[in-house]
């Protein structure tokens, strides 16, 4: 058992404050939001992800895990400090690292001279040794030590990606550091997670180069997708088929409206800024870039040609807000693009969303959102779903054929029985799975 103060408690710090709590250590998370501190104390999830809250409330309730505002008291008591804290994009891609060097401040002022401090905020190569050169040149005399601990928790399953991690990376300088951060994940490693030990800047390294690999993909079966939809192939056969070839795998090459997320999308840019800085030209991660922008304005093109291009005056019903599914998450959402253009082509937008409404109404206060999608779709001249919501897949298609205007239904995620719909009269567009008559009439 180990004293383990958490810097930040957004979804990595808490995730990982809960799930080293679970693993028996005692473990203080701290942030500078009080409202939040006070939410999580009481067992209050700040957001949501299922699974999680069992977790907090358990965890708190063994006395193992609090929350405080209080980073010097949190650090003081502590032998290993994981940072956990956001580094937001700036204007030019690169990413800010204001509050982690604050935090790495304060822990220069407060911890025990024999401290261990885990970088597992997402930090762009070369951070981890020059942070654990700050702290050197406020307390010369500590043996105060930094290690890189990349993270690869996903949202919406971030408890299990958390106890079942397809691999522990550990960028460290020491065995000593080494060591005591393989011993605070044992419990891992008897479920024979595979440790990767390496420097600190292969570590930091490994995480851009996983986010922006997985961005590739996803992108590389959007492209396909659309090429599918112009010659009548289909996308999830095509998918399948490359998946079953071990080099590639089936995962993440299920087509959507672009990617999005608090991740991806500043990662991959984080690390074109990288390469800029260190004059290596990143021209495949510089067009994932683009080509997702890109791929989002399809959305509302696409809508207008099935409407036959006027969109002005028109109810659009759209379901689905979050960036995926099982999140409430909306940074970076493709239905923050898609509404933007509806918005700016003059429609009329009736949302729905399980999870997401509050956050996204923050950003569109003024259209209009419904308690269900069954209710977004009244009066719609078309329909479009953007996240692949699991209570989307069975709409009833007799009742949206009596409460919806029009027959449009763009189905961005696939998640409809395409012909179901066209059996009930709808003009359904897939992503990626235009059927062969639509194609020949063309
Ligand atoms: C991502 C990585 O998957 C995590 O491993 C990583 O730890 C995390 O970023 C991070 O750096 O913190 P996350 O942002 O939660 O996790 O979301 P993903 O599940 O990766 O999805 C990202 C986007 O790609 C979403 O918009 C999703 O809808 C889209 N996507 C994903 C697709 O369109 N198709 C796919 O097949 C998979």
């Amino acid at each position: 058992m180990k004293d383990i103060a958490v810097i930040g408690t957004g979804y990595v710090g808490l995730v990982v404050a809960v799930g080293l709590a679970d693993l028996g250590n005692r473990v203080t998370g701290v942030d500078i939001d009080d409202v939040k501190i006070a939410m999580l104390n009481e067992g209050e999830l700040p957001f949501y992800e299922p699974g999680l809250k069992d977790y907090l409330e358990a965890n708190i309730e063994s006395g193992r895990l609090d929350f405080t505002r209080d980073i010097a008291a949190a650090v003081v008591k502590s032998s290993v400090v994981f940072l956990a804290v956001g580094t937001p994009p700036r204007r030019d891609g690169s990413a800010n690292l204001e509050y982690l060097e604050s935090s790495i401040d304060a822990v220069a002022e407060h911890a025990p001279s024999r401290t261990l401090v885990v970088i597992k905020s997402t930090v762009p190569v070369g951070t981890s040794r020059a942070l654990g050169e700050r702290i050197r040149s406020r307390r010369s005399a500590a043996g105060i030590e930094v290690v890189s601990n990349p993270e690869f928790l996903r949202e919406g399953r971030a408890v299990q990606d958390f106890f079942h991690p397809d691999r522990v990376v550990i960028g460290a300088e020491s065995e000593w550091a080494r060591e005591i951060l393989a011993g605070i994940y044992s419990a891992l490693r008897l479920n024979e997670v595979p440790f990767v030990c390496c420097d600190m800047e292969t570590a930091e390294l490994i995480k851009y180069a996983t986010n922006a690999f997985l961005a590739t993909k996803i992108t590389f079966i959007n492209q396909m997708a659309s090429l599918a939809d112009k010659v009548g192939a289909d996308i999830a056969l095509i998918a399948k088929s490359m998946g079953m070839d071990g080099r590639i795998g089936e995962k993440f090459l299920h087509p959507g409206p672009g990617f999005g997320g608090s991740c991806l999308p500043k990662d991959i840019r984080a690390l074109a800024s990288t390469g800029d800085s260190f004059d290596v030209h990143m021209s495949l991660v510089k067009s994932v870039i683009a080509a997702n922008e890109e791929l989002k304005t399809r959305v509302v093109m696409r809508l207008k040609e099935l409407l036959g291009t006027r969109i002005r005056g028109l109810s659009i019903a759209v379901l689905g807000l979050a960036f995926k599914s099982n999140t409430d998450d909306v940074r970076e959402s493709p239905a923050l693009r898609v509404v933007a253009d509806l918005l700016e082509e003059g429609a009329f937008v009736r949302a729905h969303d399980p999870q997401a409404m509050d956050n996204f109404r923050a950003v569109f206060p003024d259209i209009s959102y419904c308690a269900s999608g069954h209710e977004a779709m009244k009066g719609a001249d078309a329909l479009v779903i953007l996240t692949e919501w699991n209570e989307y897949r069975s709409l009833d298609f007799n009742l949206m054929s009596k409460v919806m205007k029009g027959r449009i239904l763009l189905d961005m995620r696939n998640v409809l029985n395409s012909r179901l719909a066209r059996e009930h009269g709808f003009v359904y567009r897939g992503n990626g799975r235009v059927i062969k008559e639509l194609i020949q009439s063309r």
